[in-house]
């Protein structure tokens, strides 16, 4: 198998499940325990904690462990709205924001919260400009999404951060297709809230993090306990913690030579597509992206199917597509670049990370080549 969707999620190394396992097995102390047994996981737990924030250049104690960035999304949109009860309160996003912010965005319309979905341009980049004529006097958030999961474009965090806090606006990004893939030091950024995931970085699935600036309240998450600050109530899951840690670190250390050659791919990938396919598309901005996503369209054919015939050859590429009561609906984030419905439907996202290798690349082009000329054959 050929695994190319790492933005969907990322294969725990061995050197992390290393790390991982004693606390599966013989360390399986509940961090919550007064005797030592349980001291030991809550240390262990502390210790991710400060590897996580250093890894984002901020203190322990603004890192809050969830159940993933869903769960923190969720978490920070809501309580924010919540904060400001007795208003009706203006937020802004973007239109290509992931689906754990733009339905929670959805619900909270309905209780009469303002939304505003920003539009992008054709690349999917979002301005500061398009920011700042959209605030309104009552505009008391903006969660902007740090790099798409699906075309990969990367936003002006720092430029929206520096403007928002000047404006005294809270400012959130989902930062979960960011964290352990470029740079990105929370000392420089005038971010308020940061959400990210585990499995995204080479670290386990049911485990993220919400970042939130220590002189900012947050209301619990959950209640009935005490851990996580009294903020999120329930025994700690201390492998997936661990995982978070380590998967972080390692990935820092590493993302110097994986980013160039996850480049080296990318383009190798676009290359040998284009040798063979010159109308294809790429969707997104190729110079200003996260290294291993490529979002490509193939005018008159099917992701869909594309994405099918790949399986069948043991290649994981995924579509933006989604399918509900069996229709497909295009991406909507293809559609915010001005896509037609036919367009957005034609596209694959390529997503290499860590472990794809160029046999990998070889692979995937000649897979895709192959089916697209069979495919215009019967058609
Ligand atoms: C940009 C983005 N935000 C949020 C999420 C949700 O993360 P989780 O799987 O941890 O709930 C994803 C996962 O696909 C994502 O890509």
């Amino acid at each position: 198998m050929i695994y190319a969707d790492n933005a969907a999620t990322t294969m725990i190394p061995d050197s992390i499940v290393r790390k991982m396992l004693p606390y599966l097995r013989d360390q399986y102390g509940n961090a919550s325990s007064q005797y030592s047994f349980g001291m030991q996981a809550k240390k262990a737990l502390e210790e991710s904690r400060k590897r996580i924030a250093d890894g984002i250049g901020v203190v322990p104690e603004e890192i809050t462990f969830t159940s993933g960035a869903t769960e923190a999304n969720n978490w920070v949109i809501r309580d924010v709205v919540e904060k400001f009860s007795n208003s009706t309160i203006h937020i802004i996003t973007s239109a290509i924001e992931h689906h754990s912010v733009l339905s929670t965005c959805k619900e909270l319309e309905k209780k009469g919260v303002e939304v505003t979905y920003l539009p992008v341009d054709c690349t999917g980049k979002l301005s500061v400009e398009r920011i700042a004529s959209a605030i309104k006097p009552n505009t008391r958030l903006v969660s902007i999404i740090f790099a798409n999961n699906e075309i990969g474009t990367i936003q002006p965090i720092a430029e929206i951060g520096n403007f928002l806090r000047v404006k005294n606006i809270l400012f959130h990004t989902d930062a979960v297709q960011a964290v352990g893939h470029i740079p990105l030091n929370l000392n420089h950024l005038m971010v308020d809230f940061l959400t990210a995931s585990a499995h995204k970085f080479n670290g386990s699935k049911g485990i993220g993090f919400l970042y939130r600036r220590k002189d900012l309240n947050i209301s619990p998450m959950l209640y009935g306990g005490e851990q996580e600050f009294g903020l999120r109530a329930g025994t700690e899951n201390i492998a997936g913690i661990i995982s978070a840690g380590f998967a972080l670190e390692e990935n820092l250390y590493e993302m110097v030579s994986t980013t160039k050659r996850l480049k080296s791919m990318i383009a190798l990938t676009l290359e040998g597509v284009r040798s063979k396919i010159p109308n294809v598309r790429v969707n997104g901005d190729l110079e200003n992206c996260l290294p291993g996503i490529l979002n490509l369209g193939f005018n008159g054919i099917s992701g869909e199917s594309l994405m099918h015939l790949l399986d069948l050859k043991g290649i994981c590429v995924s579509t933006g597509s989604a399918c509900a009561s069996g229709t497909v609906h295009p991406s909507h984030v293809l559609m915010a670049l001005g896509q037609t419905e036919q367009q957005a439907k034609s596209a694959i996202r390529i997503s290499y990370g860590r472990f794809n290798s160029e046999k990998d690349v070889e692979d995937i082009v000649g897979a895709i080549c192959d089916i697209h000329q069979k495919i215009l054959q019967y058609q």
